[in-house]
C-alpha cells in the first residue's frame, strides 16, 4: 500500500519508492502538510512537525489567537480570508459579495487507481497497482463549498500528483476567482528558486536565484504556457547539482496561463503553489456544478537535479505521452519552412523530396503557405481550402508525388487562429476573440479563435479532420502563432468571461483528443511559434513538440539543457538548419548542428538541393547515426554531464541505455581555450565492473576509469567542434 491512514494520529502517509508525503489533520479540523522528502519507514513522532503544540496553538486551544494561527499554519491547500496572509489557493466569493473561505476536513477516500481528469490532460496509471488515490473532502458548510484534495501516487516512478474537485453544495452560485492546484509549506533552508525562463528563440533557460523574504513568481498570463516562462518551478537547496542537493519540484499539467509561486514568510517558511493563474480568471459555480482544476506533478530529489530530472522523464515515457510513437522511431523529416517560406510550389517541394530521400530522409513536411492566398503571413488563416495555383491538381495530388519519391507526407496547419483578411473572418468577425467596441490587437497580423464557442471548435475540427481524410497524410504540425489580448467572447454571458481562457485551453484539449481518436497513426507535433506551448498538458496529445523556432546550434544547448530538465529527448523537436542561423546569423560547423539535433527528434529545416556535395554526404552520415544511437535518444536514461551556461566553455551530455550496455556522450566545445590540451569527462550510469570499447577505435575503458576517472576529449583548433563518442560493453 502506497497511501494509508493512522486514525490514532490523524496521519496520512504518501510513499512511492524513495519519498515519504505526510499529511495531518490538525484539531480533527485543519489539513496540515507535515513532510515531504526522503522515504521515512518509521513515522513515529512526525506528528509533532506540525506544530500544533508551539504558540500560537491551534484554535482549540487558542481561539483569542485564531488569525495567529491561520498565518502560520502549514495548510495543505490554503484558503483566503481566515488569518492566512500567504499565497493562496483558493478564494470564492459568494453572491453577497463576500470572500471568506475555510476549508476544514469531513472525511476521506483511499482507492487504487489514478482518475481521469474530465476534458483534462492528466498523469495516468495503465493498471489499478501503479497508483493509488487518496481523495480528502474537506468543506465550508457556511457557504456551501465542498472541496477535494486529490493525490495520486505512483509509487515506482517516484511521483505525487495533486489536484483539486470543486463543488458547490450550497444553493446559490458561487463565483471561483482563484483556484489553484497544489500548495506545499516547507522550513526554509535557505532555498534557491529554479524556473525555465526566455524569450521566443531562447526558450527554457536554466535560471536560478535565491529565495528570499517576500514572493518569487514564474506564471503566464499569455493564454499558452508561453516562451518567456515555464509551469514549473524548484526549490533547491544551496549548492544543488546533478547529483547532490535536495529539490522539491512542481510541474503543471497545463498549457494555459500559469501560476508558480515560492514565499518566504516572517516566519521562516516557505510556500510553494501552483496553479491556473488568478489574473482576469472567473469561474461561476451554479449549485451542484463542479470544477475540476488541472494536475500538478511534484516530485523530491534528495540526490539532485539529475534524480529529478530520471523521475519527469520516467513519469511522463511511461504515464503521460499516449501516442503511439513514444516508443516508436520517428520518421527523419525535412521540413520546408526555412527552405523556402511562403515561395515554394509543388515542383519545388519533389524536388527537395528528390534530395531528401537520395539522403535517407523519410518524411516531407509542407509547411505553412499551402492554403487560402497565403504567401504572405497577413492571410488566409482560417480558410483551410488548397492553394491549387501552388500545388495544382489538389492535396491527393501532391502526396502522391511525394509519396512516389518515397517518402511519407505532413502538414502545417494553425487551427486555432483567423486573418482578419480570410474568407472565415469575413463570414464570422464574431468568432475572433475580442471586447465588443474595440479593434482587438492583431498579432502576426492574426486574431484568436474563440475556442470557447463549440461551434467554432467544431468548425476547426472538420477542417482539419477534411484536410486529413482527403490524402494520405502521416503526420500534423499544429502550430499556434500568438498570444491572448483583448479577452473577450462575444458568446459568453457577461458573468462567464472570466471563463474564456481556461474555456479556450479546453476547446484546444477537446479539438486534438478528436483528432488522435479519429487519426490514431497520425505522427501530431505541436507547436507555438517555437516552443510557446512546451508543457506537460500537450505532450497528453503528441509526443513531441517543435522546441524553438532557434535552430542555431549554440542557442539550442541551452534551449535543450533546459528542456530535457523535464522533458525526455525523445519530446524534443530539433532539426538541422542552413546556416549563416536564420534568426542569430551564426556560422557552426554542420556537423555540429547535427550533432545537437540528434539529441531530439532530429529531421531538417533546410533547402537540401542547395546543399554542397560534401553537406548532402554529411546529411547521409547523420542519418546513419540517427539510426544507430536514436534507441539511446528514444529510451535511454540522460546524463547533463557539463553545461556550457555554468562553464563558459563546453557542454557535454551522455545518453545510457537502461542495462548499461552502451553509451553515447555528445561533447561541444563552444569557445576554444588557450592552452588547454584536454579534457576529462566523467561518464555517468555504467557498470562500473565493466569494460566499454570507444566505438571506431580499440580503446577499452573500464567502467571505473569512464565514471571516475573520465575520458579524455582533445581540444580542437576553432570554436563550436563537437563529437559524439559511442561507448558499448564488450
Ligand atoms: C512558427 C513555427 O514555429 C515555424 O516553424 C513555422 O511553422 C512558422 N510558424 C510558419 O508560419
Amino acid at each position: 500500500m502506497s497511501i494509508t491512514f493512522d486514525r490514532a494520529s490523524n496521519l496520512f502517509q504518501l510513499n512511492t519508492k524513495s519519498t515519504s508525503y505526510l499529511i495531518g489533520i490538525a484539531d480533527d479540523q485543519y489539513i496540515g502538510h507535515i513532510y515531504y522528502g526522503r522515504k521515512l519507514d518509521n513515522c513515529q513522532g512526525c506528528y509533532e512537525l506540525l506544530r500544533t503544540e508551539e504558540r500560537p496553538f491551534v484554535p482549540s486551544k487558542n481561539q483569542r489567537d485564531k488569525s495567529a494561527f491561520g498565518d502560520c499554519f502549514p495548510y495543505e491547500y490554503s484558503t483566503v480570508g481566515v488569518g492566512d496572509y500567504r499565497e493562496s489557493c483558493l478564494s470564492v466569493r459568494t453572491p453577497q459579495g463576500h470572500r471568506v473561505c475555510e476549508l476544514v476536513y469531513t472525511g476521506h477516500e483511499i482507492f487504487d487507481g489514478k482518475p481521469e481528469l474530465p476534458g483534462l490532460p492528466s498523469v495516468f496509471a495503465k493498471e489499478g497497482d501503479q497508483a493509488q488515490t487518496l481523495e480528502i473532502t474537506c468543506e465550508d458548510a457556511q457557504i456551501g463549498l465542498k472541496a477535494v484534495l486529490r493525490y495520486s501516487v505512483f509509487e515506482d516512478a517516484d511521483a505525487v500528483v495533486r489536484s483539486v474537485l470543486l463543488e458547490n453544495t450550497g444553493s446559490g452560485p458561487l463565483y471561483i476567482e482563484r483556484v489553484l492546484s497544489a500548495c506545499m509549506d516547507l522550513d526554509d533552508e535557505s532555498f534557491e528558486m529554479l524556473t525555465l525562463t526566455g524569450s521566443w528563440g531562447r526558450e527554457r533557460h536554466i535560471t536560478k536565484c535565491p529565495l528570499t523574504y517576500g514572493k518569487h513568481a514564474a506564471s503566464s498570463t499569455r493564454g499558452c504556457s508561453s516562451h518567456q516562462e515555464h509551469p514549473f518551478a524548484a526549490l533547491v537547496t544551496p549548492g544543488t547539482t546533478q547529483d547532490t542537493g535536495e529539490v522539491y519540484a512542481m510541474h503543471f499539467v497545463y498549457s494555459g496561463n500559469f501560476l508558480a509561486l515560492c514565499q518566504k514568510s516572517q516566519h521562516d517558511s516557505v510556500r510553494m503553489v501552483m496553479g491556473i493563474h488568478p489574473e482576469g480568471f472567473e469561474w461561476v459555480l451554479k449549485p451542484g456544478a463542479t470544477f475540476q482544476a488541472p494536475e500538478v506533478v511534484c516530485v523530491y530529489s534528495d540526490q539532485g537535479l539529475g534524480k529529478m530530472s530520471h523521475t519527469f522523464h520516467d513519469l511522463y515515457r511511461g504515464h503521460l505521452i499516449r501516442s503511439p510513437y513514444l516508443h516508436k522511431k520517428r520518421p527523419v523529416l525535412i521540413n520546408n519552412w526555412e527552405a523556402t517560406y511562403f515561395d515554394f510550389d509543388a515542383d519545388k517541394l519533389v524536388e527537395i523530396a528528390k534530395d531528401a530521400k537520395e539522403a535517407g530522409i523519410e518524411m516531407l513536411v509542407m509547411d505553412d503557405g499551402w492554403f487560402g492566398r497565403r504567401n504572405r503571413d497577413d492571410r488566409s488563416l482560417g480558410d483551410w481550402t488548397v492553394n491549387e495555383e501552388k500545388l495544382p491538381g489538389g492535396l491527393s495530388a501532391m502526396v502522391e508525388r511525394v509519396r512516389g519519391e518515397g517518402l511519407a507526407f505532413g502538414i502545417w496547419f494553425e487551427p486555432e487562429m483567423v486573418s482578419p483578411d480570410s474568407d472565415l473572418y469575413r463570414a464570422h468577425p464574431d468568432w475572433a476573440i475580442q471586447v465588443p467596441g474595440r479593434t482587438p490587437a492583431q498579432s502576426r497580423a492574426q486574431y484568436v479563435l474563440d475556442l470557447s464557442r463549440p461551434e467554432v471548435v467544431d468548425y476547426v475540427y472538420a477542417c482539419v479532420a477534411g484536410i486529413l481524410r482527403s490524402a494520405d497524410i502521416s503526420y500534423v504540425k499544429w502550430d499556434m502563432n500568438r498570444q491572448f489580448t483583448d479577452l473577450g467572447s462575444m458568446a459568453l454571458l457577461p458573468e462567464h468571461q472570466g471563463e474564456l481562457a481556461h474555456r479556450y485551453i479546453l476547446g484546444v484539449y477537446e479539438l486534438q483528443e478528436r483528432l488522435i481518436t479519429e487519426f490514431p497513426d497520425l505522427l501530431l507535433e505541436n507547436c507555438a511559434s517555437g516552443g510557446g506551448r512546451f508543457d506537460p498538458g500537450m505532450f497528453y496529445y503528441s509526443p513531441q513538440i517543435w522546441c524553438s523556432d532557434d535552430t542555431d546550434a549554440v542557442e539550442r544547448l541551452a534551449i535543450q539543457e533546459g528542456t530535457a530538465l523535464l522533458y525526455p529527448l525523445s519530446c524534443i523537436g530539433a532539426h538541422v538548419s542552413a546556416c549563416p542561423n536564420h534568426i542569430v546569423g551564426r556560422n557552426t560547423p554542420f556537423a555540429t548542428r547535427g550533432n545537437v539535433a540528434l539529441a531530439g527528434t532530429f529531421g531538417y529545416e533546410l533547402d537540401i538541393t542547395r546543399l554542397s556535395a560534401d553537406e548532402k554526404e554529411q546529411v547521409r552520415q547523420q542519418v546513419e547515426l540517427y539510426h544507430r544511437y536514436n534507441h539511446l535518444v528514444q529510451e535511454g536514461v540522460y546524463y547533463r554531464i557539463a553545461s556550457w551556461q555554468e562553464n563558459h566553455l563546453y557542454d557535454c551530455w551522455e545518453v545510457a541505455a537502461e542495462d548499461k550496455s552502451e553509451a553515447a556522450v555528445t561533447y561541444v566545445q563552444v569557445l576554444s581555450g588557450v592552452n588547454v590540451r584536454s579534457r576529462k569527462i566523467r561518464l555517468k550510469g555504467l557498470d562500473e565492473g565493466a569494460l566499454y570499447r570507444l566505438e571506431g577505435t580499440d580503446q577499452v575503458y573500464s567502467g571505473q576509469v569512464l565514471m571516475y576517472g573520465g575520458v579524455l576529449v582533445k581540444m580542437e583548433e576553432g570554436d563550436f567542434v563537437s563529437r559524439v563518442m559511442h561507448f558499448v560493453r564488450v
